[in-house]
């Protein structure tokens, strides 16, 4: 049985990043909301409080019964996780006098204390709160203090029970790993076995016992997850997964044909359809963005449908959801606005009437990557940058014409291939060309010229929440810029978007 931490989140920006820190470990770790906590089996090595954004002394606090977990698993308070564990045992919580955010010095009082073991008698810590402990309960003992918080980690005596009023899971507490290490390792006793290999171990051993001789579809969309998904399904049921990959006529220029190829030299069982008329023929005269996202994802639905209906027997539908998208829907603050506009294809389970199969609903998208490698799925998919649902339907802004689809198929080639001849595609997050629906006066030869403008857009970001725009080199954008105009027909001004999302988002529609 794969041993776990559990994490339970109330909900903190930084919960995420506790799971994702304890994962470098290899060790295997769960989010859960406080008030849903999971049936403590004997998988269950330990737990850890995250913070929140309340503060313990609110009418509203988070509460939580912990009578089954305090004293009887490992347990560690992280910041409010730390307060919790005082205020509501005998100690007292307050307002801090001074701020205590960003860096400080946190000096180790007992460096035999095993949740300090190995850490510097002095480390930089990150701090986060507008609360502080001002009293700790009589069987708690100081182990780590800073200048202005002097209970900055607490040990409970007679219990595996610790509390930090500091951040570990950030990159700025240095030895922030290594506390985590200490819980986790050698007081939680995780074997740090979680691995890329027996993450796929195990998950094709229990795909084979939970999907046996049924037949499976996917749809493939030449993106990391689905692509990650589909070849861990084959590897546990061969050709009973069948793969759709769908070409709505708004993909990259020539990536239906090089995609579909790779996917075929992975050995996977693929039907490659060609729709593009479809889409194109119900996108006209559409010009409202949010309207030619549904119809996008509408005609993909009733494509991928139509196909599907054609295999006998499919009883699985497999999606390629990945943790953040799962955490996020059972979050403590409610799903996000945000993740759900970008779900496209979200009525395509309810559609098709199958049983959902989601391979990588536990892994980070680094994650899905790793396991990926392993799989000796080619850098070519692996490594591309994130592509939107509705395609270059979105980069066209206003109506879509094939035409335009062709211009910007061609400028849009010019710019990745461009990226990559000069070793930029891999520094580079997301990138891609805009189609303006702007005209403007040109000279070409002695003639004058009034054609379409593009915008190219580079930007680098971790999750595509917030991105900055990429300094690409002046000589670069100079030869792309003349490369399109000289050789993309319909185009003669090339502009460059320095917008930073916030305020401005990734793409223009
Ligand atoms: P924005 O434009 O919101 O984009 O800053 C953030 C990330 O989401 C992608 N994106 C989409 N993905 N369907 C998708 O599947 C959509 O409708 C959609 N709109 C934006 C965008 O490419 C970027 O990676």
């Amino acid at each position: 049985m794969q041993k776990k931490i559990l994490i339970l989140d109330f909900g903190s920006q930084y919960t995420q990043l506790i799971a994702r820190r304890v994962r470098e470990l290899n060790v295997y770790c769960e989010i859960h909301p406080y008030n849903k906590i999971p049936e403590l089996d004997d998988s269950v090595r330990g737990v850890i409080l995250s913070g929140s954004p309340f503060s313990v002394r609110d009418e509203k606090a988070p509460r939580v019964d912990l009578s089954a977990i305090k004293g009887k698993l490992p347990l560690l308070g992280v910041c409010y996780g730390a307060q919790y564990l005082s205020h509501y045992f005998g100690g007292e919580v307050m307002p801090s006098a001074t701020r205590e955010y960003g860096r400080a010095m946190l000096s180790v009082k007992d460096a035999s204390d095993p949740l300090m073991k190995d850490l510097s008698v002095k480390t930089q810590v990150w701090m986060s709160h507008g609360d502080t402990i001002g009293k700790i309960p009589s069987a708690y003992r100081i182990i780590a203090s800073t200048d202005d918080v002097p209970v900055a980690a607490y040990h409970i005596g007679g219990e595996q029970s610790w509390g930090i009023q500091f951040h570990p899971e950030v990159y700025h507490s240095t030895e922030g790993k290594q506390l985590l290490r200490n819980f986790v390792v050698d007081i939680c006793g995780c074997r740090q076995d979680w691995t890329p290999d027996s993450f796929i171990e195990t998950t094709v051993s229990e795909l084979r016992a939970k999907v046996a001789d049924d037949k499976v579809v996917l749809g493939l969309s030449g993106g990391v997850d689905s692509s990650v998904a589909a070849v861990l399904l084959h590897k546990a049921i061969g050709r009973n997964l069948i793969c759709i990959f769908v070409d709505m006529g708004l993909l990259r220029k020539d990536e239906f044909e090089t995609v579909l190829e790779s996917y075929k030299n992975m050995g996977l069982n693929v039907i490659g359809v060609r729709a593009g008329d479809k889409f194109l023929a119900d996108l006209k005269g559409v010009t409202d963005p949010e309207k030619k996202r549904k119809i996008i994802g509408r005609d993909f639905i009733e494509v991928f449908d139509e196909e599907a209906q054609k295999l006998k027997d499919v009883k699985w539908l497999a999606q390629g959801t990945i943790y953040p998208d799962v955490i996020e829907s059972m979050s403590v603050n409610g799903p996000s606005a945000t993740i759900k506009s970008h779900h496209n294809v979200g009525g395509l389970p309810e559609k098709m009437n199958l049983k959902i199969v989601e391979p990588l609903r536990l892994l980070f998208k680094d994650e899905v990557r790793r396991v990926g490698r392993q799989l000796q799925i080619p850098d070519m998919i692996l490594g591309r940058h994130p592509f939107p649902g509705p395609g270059l339907g979105i980069r066209i802004l206003g109506e879509v014409t094939a035409e335009k689809v062709r211009i910007l198929q061609e400028a849009d080639k010019i710019f990745i291939d461009g990226l990559r001849e000069f070793g930029l595609y891999d520094k580079v997050w997301q990138a891609g060309v805009v189609l303006l629906p702007v005209q403007s006066v040109g000279v070409m030869g002695d003639e004058r010229t009034y054609e379409n403008c593009v915008a190219l857009r580079a930007v680098t970001s971790t999750d595509g929440m917030t991105a900055d725009w990429v300094h690409l080199p002046y000589e670069f954008l100079a030869k792309m810029s003349n490369d399109i105009i000289n050789k993309v027909k319909g185009i003669n001004r090339v502009v460059y978007d320095i917008s930073s999302k916030p305020p401005a988002t990734i793409e223009w529609e």
